[in-house]
Order: structure tokens, then C-alpha cells, then sequence
């Protein structure tokens, strides 16, 4: 086996967020272009375009221009493992994005030039400020006439108040747009066209070929300014999520992504210790431990799977090895975990901390799930939603009953959308954050379970989780009302209320009853 702590070092593992439309799904691309894990540019696209022909699922993402999957790609660069998750950039499938969030050392956000900070940018912020995610900033679209850069520093600070320090320029903008500069390294690529470019070491702006005289100029007085007026780069300060280091480019055009990627390895954290509630988990410890993230079922529709997605947090995994699944307090073993590549998989041998790998599983695994090689262990951080909006489930089809049963069971425990089962007449209610969900839940309810379903409003604003010390009070408020008490998957009750204007009532008619914001019904989620 290979030297464990020197693989886990030679580890980046991120996240690539944005606002839609911004070009992460193109600076993926040329990023694995660049690594060399892809030959052609258009291969994801077309890969994306391959699939609409194959499952009209995807023809709801190629409609609603939204990318819904989070995928995986790993890939090697100059001595180092990238591995990279792609999130869904529509706000409606901000949980999924969130899980990932939550599996990833740092953050690769991408801004477009012309529009500057979007509100989903704003919001993803957030959740990896809160986390303290270091960030590094792609700023997009440089060929076309945007926002000056110096406004997009400052757009960055006052937005999303983070520190933004510069490491490339750009030279000119829109039409007169000619590439980067690299300000640390003083490098310059010159394109001769898309894909034939040189390499200039140590050149000062003065000295930059193949551009205009007055860009040169430009380009000179802009370093100057950056080297005396604004904050020098902090790696520390970086790393803590307070500094973002900001790179211009046109990825559509090649132009910046190398020395992205360059940078990405340079400055982005290998694998980091992780929080369980027994411990902090040290990356490089003997034993493998690993948390579920997130859950796919039918990623292929040839094989009708169910891929769960787990981070390696500690130690190695290898093919074949038995494994101690927490929740279950049961021996779980892997004959073939594998490994993605630009939607490829390929079964693996050993995969390190920070590694992410798929796992087959039959319905026994969740998301949250914590793997270890025997300790009790549970790894914490994977958030979890109160759903805002709700539907009544109409069986369109009796004779597939069972197929749909089935259907949301599984959705559901994949995160696509919350179940909820009523307690004395059965119905079935879908919770969700966003409108999007229900959508891709019909569609894929009928794509891959081959089952019917509409929809009607439900009259409930929100769910809260509820407990009780003695099982008799519990009894008589689900007697008291009847038709809002449901069961979760998991069989634990919830109340369905009607607004906020009810909680403090129902609180103080059943002093008993205790309501909390999530299903682990934790302190911190009480509702006091
Ligand atoms: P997303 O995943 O963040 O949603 O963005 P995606 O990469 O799909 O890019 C959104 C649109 O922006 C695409 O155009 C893409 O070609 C374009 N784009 C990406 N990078 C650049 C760039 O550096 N400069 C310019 N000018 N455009 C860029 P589209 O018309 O929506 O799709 P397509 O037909 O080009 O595939």
C-alpha cells in the first residue's frame, strides 16, 4: 500500500458553487480538460446531452435550465488527487447542495463578470462562512463587457463580507479582453488560439507581449495599486474562511483555468480533521472511519442502483473490507466501492481520507450514516431541513400502488423530498424547501418506478418533531388532533401546523409536548 499520510496530503477535495449560469458547468470541464481527464472539450456537455436522449429525467433538467445532480469527479494534476463535487445551482435543491458542503476541505465559487454576486451565491456563502470553508473566487466572463474588476472586489467584500485579494488581473475586458496575469508568479499565458498557448515566467506588466501598449500600462498601474492599497494575501486568514483569493478568467475560453488549477493545489487544504460527537477524527489516524453524505438511487437506468456517497474522513478503505456501520451497530462489507470520474465509475482498490466513493446499497444505508472499523462513532455536521411547503400525495394509478409506496420510501431517504405518512388515515404528504422538488419526484416517480402521482395543495406551513417523557402525553395529543400527527419514515411523529401563530398555543395547551425543528430532536432544535 501506498504511503497513507503522503496520499491523504496530495489531497484537495472541493466543492464548485454559483449562482446558475455562472459557468461552472464549463470551468468543470476545463478544469478536467486541463488535468488531462477528459480529451475534448464538450465532453460533459455532451455527456449531459447523451442523457437527455436516454432519460427524459434529464430532459426536466435541459428544460428547467438547472443542473440537478451533485457529481463527482476525481482526478490527478501534477502530483496531486482533485476530487471535485459539482452542486445543483438552483435554490430549490439547496439541501443536496448543502450535504456536500459538508464533505469537501474547500470551496471553488464562481461569480460571472457582468452580474457580479447573485443572490445564490449570497446564500451558499453563508452556509460556508458559517462552516468556515476556505473559498477561492473564479470571476467568469471576462470576454465579455462586465463589471470593472476592482467593483467586483468590492462587490465580493460588501456582499458577501469576505476579504477579496486578488492573485491574477485581468488584461482588458469584453472585445479587448487578452488573458490574465498571474501577480504572484508574474506569469502570463499567451494564447495563440484556444488550446496553443506559452507560458511567460517572470515577465513584469511593462513587459507582457502580444498586447497593446496601453494595456500594458493599465495593467502596470492596477498592480501597483493592488501591491500598495489593498491587504496582502493571507494564507492563514484564507484558511479560516475570513480572506477569499480572487482569479479572473474566461473559462468558455481556456483563459485563467490553468492557473486555477495550479492554485487550487497550491492553496487549498488537504483533508482536515473532523468533529464527531465522541471525538475529533484526525485524517491521517490507522483506522478508516467515513460518513454518508448523500444517497442516489437509479443514477444508471440501466442498473437501477443505489449509490450512497461517502467521505472517507480517516485511514484508508480497501476493496472487500468489513466495516462497522454505527447506527445499526452492524458489520457492513464493501466488495466494491467505487470511484467517479467525469460520470464514469471504476471500482476501486484503496480510496484515502478525503477520497469520496460510492457504495451499493440495498436500502440499509442514510444519509448521515457513520463508518468506522469497530468504534462508536458519530460524525455531526450534516444538516438537516424543516420542510416549508407541502402536498397531499393522489395516487393516480391503483394498480401501482406498491411502486409508489416504494418510490417516495426511497426519495425520500435519498434527501429528494420528506415523507410523511398520517397516523390515523394514512394519507401520504410530501415536504420540501423548494416547488422544484415535487416536480423531480413526480418525474422520477414515474420514470423509475413506473407509478402515478398528482398533487393537491395541503394546508400546513411548517413541521416541527415532536416528543414527550411519557409515552401517554403523546397519546393525547395525537388524539386531540388526529389528522396533523404523522409519522415520519423513520416512524417518529410530526406536527403539521397551520402557522406560526399556533405554536404558542398549542405549547401552552400541551405543556407536555415537546416540538423541535428537526428529526434528531436535538437541544439546539428545541422550540422554546
Ligand atoms: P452553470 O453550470 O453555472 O449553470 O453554467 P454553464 O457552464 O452551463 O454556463 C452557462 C452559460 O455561460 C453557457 O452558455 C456557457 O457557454 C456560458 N459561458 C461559460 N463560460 C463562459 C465564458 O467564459 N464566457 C462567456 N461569454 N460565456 C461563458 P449557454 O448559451 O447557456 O450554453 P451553451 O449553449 O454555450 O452550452
Amino acid at each position: 500500500m501506498l504511503d497513507k499520510l503522503a496520499e491523504i496530503q496530495r489531497r484537495r477535495t472541493f466543492a464548485i458553487i454559483s449562482h446558475p449560469d455562472a459557468g461552472k458547468t464549463t470551468i468543470t470541464e476545463k478544469l478536467l480538460l486541463f488535468g488531462g481527464a477528459i480529451q475534448t472539450a464538450g465532453a460533459i456537455k455532451a455527456k449531459k446531452v447523451g442523457r437527455h436522449t436516454t432519460s427524459d429525467w434529464m430532459e426536466l433538467e435541459k428544460q428547467r435550465g438547472v443542473s440537478v445532480a451533485t457529481s463527482v469527479m476525481s482526478f490527478e494534476y501534477d502530483g496531486a488527487v482533485l476530487n471535485l463535487l459539482d452542486t445543483p445551482g438552483h435554490a430549490d435543491f439547496s439541501e443536496d447542495t448543502y450535504r456536500t458542503l459538508t464533505a469537501v476541505d474547500s470551496v471553488l465559487m464562481v461569480i460571472d463578470s457582468v452580474k457580479g454576486v447573485e443572490e445564490r451565491t449570497k446564500k451558499l456563502m453563508d452556509v460556508c462562512q458559517m462552516r468556515r470553508i476556505p473559498v477561492i473566487t473564479f470571476i467568469n466572463k471576462l470576454d465579455r463587457e462586465g463589471l470593472e474588476p476592482f467593483a467586483l472586489l468590492d462587490d465580493i467584500e460588501n456582499n458577501l463580507g469576505i476579504t477579496a485579494v486578488p492573485l491574477s488581473w485581468p488584461i482588458g475586458m469584453g472585445r479587448s479582453f487578452r488573458g490574465v496575469y498571474n501577480l504572484r508568479q508574474k506569469s502570463y499565458l499567451c494564447f495563440s488560439n484556444k488550446q496553443n498557448f506559452e507560458e511567460i515566467q517572470n515577465v513584469e506588466p511593462e513587459n507582457i507581449p502580444a498586447v497593446e501598449d496601453y494595456q500594458r500600462a493599465k495593467l502596470a498601474d492596477d498592480a501597483a495599486t493592488i501591491h500598495g492599497a489593498l491587504e496582502p494575501f493571507s494564507l492563514e486568514k484564507y484558511l479560516r474562511g475570513e480572506m477569499t483569493p480572487v482569479f479572473f478568467g474566461s473559462a468558455i475560453n481556456n483563459f485563467g483555468i490553468l492557473d486555477l488549477l495550479r492554485e487550487i493545489i497550491r492553496l487549498a487544504p488537504p483533508p482536515q480533521s473532523r468533529p464527531a460527537a465522541e471525538r475529533l477524527v484526525d485524517p491521517g489516524e490507522n483506522k478508516m472511519t467515513g460518513i454518508v453524505f448523500k444517497i442516489h438511487a437509479n443514477m444508471d437506468p440501466n442498473h437501477r442502483d443505489r449509490i450512497a456517497f461517502l467521505r472517507v474522513c480517516s485511514g484508508v478503505f480497501t476493496r472487500g473490507m468489513k466495516v462497522y456501520q454505527v447506527r445499526e451497530k452492524k458489520e457492513f462489507k464493501v466488495a466494491n466501492p467505487l470511484t467517479f470520474m467525469a460520470q464514469t465509475r471504476a471500482v476501486t482498490e484503496a480510496a484515502y481520507a478525503g477520497d469520496i466513493i460510492g457504495i451499493h446499497d440495498t436500502g440499509a444505508l442514510k444519509i448521515g450514516d457513520t463508518f468506522s472499523e469497530g468504534e462508536t462513532l458519530n460524525f455531526s455536521g450534516i444538516p438537516s431541513f424543516a420542510p416549508e411547503i407541502f402536498r397531499l400525495v393522489i395516487n393516480r394509478n391503483p394498480l401501482k400502488t406498491k411502486q409508489l409506496q416504494k418510490g417516495l420510501r426511497q426519495l425520500s431517504e435519498e434527501g429528494a423530498v420528506q415523507l410523511f405518512k398520517g397516523l390515523l388515515d394514512q394519507k401520504l404528504v410530501l415536504g420540501a424547501v423548494g416547488e422544484l422538488q415535487f416536480d423531480v419526484v413526480r418525474f422520477r416517480l414515474e420514470n423509475e418506478y413506473g407509478a402515478q402521482c398528482d398533487y393537491q395543495a395541503y394546508d400546513a406551513a411548517f413541521a416541527y418533531w415532536i416528543t414527550a417523557d411519557e409515552e401517554k402525553y403523546l397519546r393525547e395529543f395525537q388524539t386531540d388532533k388526529p389528522l396533523r400527527v404523522m409519522l415520519d419514515t423513520d416512524d417518529k411523529p410530526v406536527f403539521l401546523f397551520k402557522g406560526a401563530w399556533e405554536v404558542k398555543f398549542l405549547q401552552e395547551q400541551f405543556p407536555k409536548i415537546r416540538f423541535y425543528k428537526t428529526s434528531e430532536c436535538r437541544e439546539r432544535d428545541l422550540i422554546v
